[in-house]
């Protein structure tokens, strides 16, 4: 009887550690297939790169590339980097166009290596040179929020009355800054390149027919939009692991997905007029069957982190590798 139990447990031991095993080493399988860069063979073609967007004003309006640099901090173009530019309102508060619709209005151009001419309707257009605002010696004042701390440089007097003049229409109320690269490694406060799939807003725009105007794709204010080949259905984003541009393996850019890009009432936003949709949408609608992740916040649009870095062009083909 003593014996038989003995035996019974060591039966019982031996099977749960050999299950235990089991499960680690499926978990181990799965979790180095979801890190490590799919192998030739496991690309398939997704569409094409169709716009890119590049945002060196934190809620201003993008400036349109034909091609771009994509680090792993994101997109960088003649020596700026995204939302280079963030500005702060009275209380301390980033602006971001969701509270500040007419920051939309704030359309800056590339004039020089580090230098931007910001413009908006019915202003004369002023020039933020970043050569000289980081020239040494320069105060460096920090923020710090969940675990990420943004280090920021202030632009001068004429940048803050010229700000709150376009977006306020007065003379005070908001101050710009320069916000610095974070160090290697630093954690960063999103990851860097948002990707919109096309077809998933022109299913929503189906869904809007005769309710609302169509909705303008840059609402959602994507880095990059992918035009997909016909037979992709809209929301395959949703499936979307790894995703390679460029045809050439070498010298493609490979980015990993991060996460679901969560929706605010900043979607609602006229990208034309800079004012709210009086019907909630498109977040109304989006709330109807796209609360994926969060039971407020609807998906619309992927997060994905830089894997490989390089250059990305209009045109050029994408890969992708499912979930
Ligand atoms: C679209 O997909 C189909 C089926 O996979 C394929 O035959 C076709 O070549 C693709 N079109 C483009 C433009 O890649
Ligand atoms: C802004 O543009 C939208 C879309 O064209 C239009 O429906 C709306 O009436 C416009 N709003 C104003 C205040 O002009």
């Amino acid at each position: 009887m003593r014996s038989l139990e003995v035996i019974a447990w060591a039966g019982l031991s031996i099977g749960a550690a050999v299950g235990g095993i089991t499960i680690w080493l499926a978990y181990r399988k799965a979790n180095s297939r979801r890190r490590q860069l799919p192998s030739a063979d496991e690309w398939q073609h997704l569409g094409t790169l169709k716009i890119i967007n590049f945002y060196p004003v934190k809620g201003g309006a993008p400036i349109r590339l034909d091609q771009v640099e994509c680090s792993e901090l994101g997109l960088q173009s003649s020596g700026l980097w995204e939302r280079c530019l963030v500005a702060y309102d009275e209380c301390g508060v980033v602006v971001f166009a969701g509270s500040y619709p007419r920051m939309l209005s704030v359309h800056p151009k590339i004039v020089s290596e580090k230098v931007l001419r910001l413009e908006a309707p019915n202003m004369p257009p002023i020039m933020v040179d970043l050569n000289e605002l980081l020239r040494e010696p320069y105060e460096v004042l920090e923020k710090r929020k969940n675990g990420n701390v943004k280090r920021l440089v202030e632009c001068r007097a004429e940048h803050h009355e010229w700000l709150s003049r376009a977006v306020l229409q007065r003379e005070h109320g908001l101050q710009l800054y320069v916000k610095l690269k974070p160090y290697a490694g630093e954690k960063l406060d999103i990851a860097p390149v948002l990707v919109m799939h096309e077809r998933s807003v022109h299913d929503l725009n189906e869904r809007l027919s005769g309710k609302t105007k169509p909705v303008d794709c840059q609402q959602f204010r994507g880095n990059i939009v992918v035009d997909s080949n016909a037979s992709i259905p809209p929301y395959n984003e949703d499936n979307w692991l790894w995703l390679r541009i460029g045809a050439d393996v070498e010298s493609s850019v490979v980015m990993r997905y991060n996460a679901d890009c969560l929706r605010c009432i900043l979607i609602n936003v006229n990208v034309e007029n800079y004012t709210r949709n009086p019907d909630f949408e498109p977040l109304r609608m989006l709330k109807k069957y796209r609360l994926r992740q969060n039971p407020k916040e609807p998906s619309m649009g992927v997060y994905f982190d830089v894997y490989k870095c390089g250059i990305l062009k209009i045109g050029e083909q994408v890969f992708v590798n499912y979930a």
